[in-house]
């Protein structure tokens, strides 16, 4: 009589590679494990943050190969290869990016829980647009939302960010 054998969730998974910040991990993935669940749970990049879980408010943004995506709609699996950054990668050496704190310095951060998010589709948006409109800006953060601050200061925050990094650019030139 033939042995049916059934699988175990461990025997199910799939060993992949992620670069995340720059960093390699070989990891065992289970198939229908989201991008946001790995980084939190089994990488401890507990920085990109569960918001809604359906692609609806961007608390979960990180960025693949630089494009900001949902990491709770993306299968871990579907981006191994992939340069992944959150946003434990955007900082140098100890120091914030001039995002962040261009962030803090116009005070568009109330409880937090939707800055790494904004922060990252700003360092999207700024790497394809140096210098986007109020409108522009708005129309590409229009699916991070934001409980606390009414994202005038959020707007602010990010001309405050172009107009520095059009800066360092100039400087580098
Ligand atoms: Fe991913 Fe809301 S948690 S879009
Ligand atoms: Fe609280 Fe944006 S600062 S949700």
């Amino acid at each position: 009589m033939n042995e049916v054998k059934s699988l175990g969730a461990k025997e199910l998974n799939k060993e992949i590679e992620l670069n995340v910040n720059g960093e390699k991990h070989s990891l065992s993935v289970a198939p229908n494990k989201t991008l946001l669940s790995v980084l939190r749970s089994q990488l401890g990049l507990t920085g990109t943050k569960y918001g809604c879980g359906a692609g609806e408010c961007g608390a979960c943004t990180v960025l693949v190969d630089g494009k900001p995506i949902p990491s709770c709609l993306t299968l871990a699996v579907a981006v191994k290869g992939k340069r992944i950054t959150t946003i434990e990668g955007l900082s140098q050496n100890g120091n914030l990016h001039p995002i962040q704190e261009e962030f803090v310095k116009s005070m568009a951060i109330q409880c937090g829980y939707c800055t790494p998010g904004f922060v990252l589709i700003t360092k999207a948006l700024l790497d394809q647009n140096p210098n986007p409109t109020d409108e522009e800006i708005k129309q590409y953060i229009k699916g991070n939302i934001c409980r606390c601050t009414g994202y005038v200061k959020i707007v602010e925050a990010i001309n405050a960010a172009a107009k520095r990094l059009r800066k360092t650019r100039e400087v580098k030139i």
